[in-house]
């Protein structure tokens, strides 16, 4: 699994670092709230879990799962919901945790979802973003690391499904594609 990684961008520790120091900040800003904490499911799980134990504040989690239809129909921005809430977001204030925006479409489907369920706010945090690209205009409340306009693995991404249990983000071998 190693072998096929060209280059570790941030290793297991330079994340932990990251995730503790976004946790802070959003213990503060959600101060005195109780936000309803949204992992969009897959990528995101690893990042979830680590992140929520640096939010010192009383929080709820729940999950979501979307997938984006076939590049002809990406550019319009429809993203498909596989797995929806189980909860009202009515009312609520909710973070949604994010992987890595690349061009942003999927996360301004959900936005743009949750507002229209009256949620009271929608804020935004993701561990990676790829600015480079961005096809709609949206950034992250709160972001970790940006990163270079490369296919990542590991921390919850994958490829294939494959290399999400890597602890550390990296860039896959382009060969791994070819294979
Ligand atoms: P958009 O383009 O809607 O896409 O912002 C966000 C989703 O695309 C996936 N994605 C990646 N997954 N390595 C991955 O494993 C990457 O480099 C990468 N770039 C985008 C990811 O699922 C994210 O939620
Ligand atoms: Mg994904």
């Amino acid at each position: 699994m190693q072998n096929d990684i060209q280059e570790v961008l941030y290793d297991a520790q330079q994340i932990g670092a990251k995730v503790k120091e976004l946790g802070e900040t959003l213990s503060k800003d959600f101060g005195g709230r109780n936000p309803l904490v949204i992992c969009v499911l897959k990528g995101a799980f690893i990042f979830m879990a680590d992140l929520v134990k640096e939010i010192n504040v009383p929080l709820e989690i729940d999950f979501m799962a979307v997938s984006s239809y076939g590049q002809s129909t990406k550019s319009s921005g429809v993203v498909k919901i596989i797995k929806d809430l189980d909860v009202s977001v009515e009312g609520r204030d909710v973070l949604i945790v994010e992987d890595i925006i690349d061009s942003g479409l999927t996360l301004s489907y959900l936005i743009d979802v949750l507002e229209r369920r009256n949620a009271k706010s929608v804020t935004v945090v993701t561990l990676f973003d790829k600015p480079a690209r961005r096809t709609v205009e949206l950034e992250a409340d709160y972001k970790g690391f940006t990163l270079p306009d490369e296919f990542v693995v590991g921390y919850g991404l994958d490829y294939a499904e494959k290399y999400r249990n890597l602890p550390y983000i990296g860039i896959l071998k382009p060969e791994v594609y070819e294979k």
